[in-house]
């Protein structure tokens, strides 16, 4: 006879005690939308990375099946299926990280924008949970638009009194991985040693990869610095129209989310010198949120790292799309408000 749920769940608790007495060292870490397609391979990836002792798995659907599958690999994490929203506050309690890629993917013809209304609705239920449930968590939110989904979450978390900017990072770490795909195809290097800075926002234009900075330390032609900004800004139409209406990136999205997860992981272990680029709250330009450098440790988001030295180029796009990431944001925040 197959197991029941219940021993499923009965052996995970006896794996989970038996753990716990172990002492086996770790984090505790949720994933919201995990039976999606960035949901499902980034939980395959979470439950591979020896930083994590017990992973909670949340969808709206199928989350227990993501959850027997995932649960059979024989690695360090314990992990717990959670269905539905009456299950939200159980996946959510005691996590020291929680990585949101919940919420509908564009379709060809649709901008990041378009999904505003459908993901703005379900980020908001989700902060609530996480500020009701483990408000010192560590909160990675890759629901797009990240531009206005980061600026809600916020709103949330100020109205639950447990806002802290430090804590709440958009995940732009795809752009930097295409960035650094792209730039290491033009030098013909490995991609593994090369550096792009990706900064502004997330959504087309608004995304700037900063070529002046790239390193190993290169130059590039004219012609190299707009194809690869075009190819940078729009990987990810790039990908859409590829799939045809099948969804958005998913694969590469994964990977980036665990690749910036990790790094969070290792902040929150207290690793010096850790430095990603998101999309937080903070000063480095007028605009309220912006994606920068920033320095991951037991806090979070400790520092915030300026642009640095911007070249001609880089600097006139910078003032000619900073204020659409500045709209984009301020036209979002206004619905939020009206969403009450
Ligand atoms: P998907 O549709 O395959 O998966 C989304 C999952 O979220 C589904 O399993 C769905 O059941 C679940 N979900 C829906 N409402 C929920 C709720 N209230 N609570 C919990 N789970 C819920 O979509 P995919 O491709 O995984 O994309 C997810 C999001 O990530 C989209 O908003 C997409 O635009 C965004 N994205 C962000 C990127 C970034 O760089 N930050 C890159 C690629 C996608």
């Amino acid at each position: 006879h197959p197991p029941t749920l219940q021993m499923v769940e009965s052996s995970t608790l006896r794996t989970m005690n038996c753990r716990a007495k172990g002492g086996a060292p770790g984090f505790k870490v949720a994933i919201l939308g995990a039976a999606g397609g960035i949901g499902q391979s980034l939980s395959l990836l979470m439950k591979m990375n020896p930083l994590v002792s017990v992973l909670h798995l949340y969808d709206v659907v199928n989350a227990h099946g993501v959850t027997a599958d995932i649960s059979h690999m024989d690695t360090g994490a314990v992990v717990r299926g959670f269905l539905g929203q009456p299950q939200l506050e159980n996946a959510l309690t005691g996590m020291d990280l929680v990585i949101i890629p919940a919420g509908v993917p564009r379709k060809p013809g649709m901008t990041r924008d378009d999904l505003f209304k459908i993901n703005a609705g379900i980020v908001r239920t989700l902060c609530e949970g996480v500020a009701k449930c483990c408000p010192r968590a560590i909160v990675n939110l890759i629901s797009n638009p990240v531009n206005s989904t980061v600026p809600i979450a916020a709103e949330v978390f100020k109205k639950a009194g447990t806002y802290d900017p430090k804590r709440l990072l958009g995940v732009t770490t795809l752009d930097v991985v295409r960035a650094n795909t792209f730039v290491a195809e033009v030098l013909g290097i490995d991609p593994r040693e090369v550096d792009v800075p990706v900064v502004g926002g997330h959504a087309g234009v608004t995304i700037l990869p900063l070529l002046s900075q790239v390193k190993p330390p290169c130059s590039f032609t004219s012609e190299e610095i707009v194809y690869l900004s075009d190819r940078i800004q729009n990987g990810g139409t790039e990908v859409v129209e590829a799939k045809a209406g099948a969804g958005s990136a998913t694969l590469s999205m994964a990977y980036a989310a665990a690749k910036f997860a990790d790094a969070c992981l290792r902040g929150l272990r207290g690793d010096a010198g850790i430095v990603e680029c998101s999309f937080v709250d903070c000063q480095v330009t007028e605009l309220p949120f912006f994606a920068t450098k920033v320095r991951l440790g037991r806090g979070g988001a400790e520092e915030v790292f300026p642009l640095g030295p911007l070249n001609e180029y880089e600097r006139f796009e910078a003032v000619n799309h900073f204020f659409i990431v500045y709209f984009a944001t301020y036209r979002n925040c206004y619905t939020c408000i009206i969403l009450g």
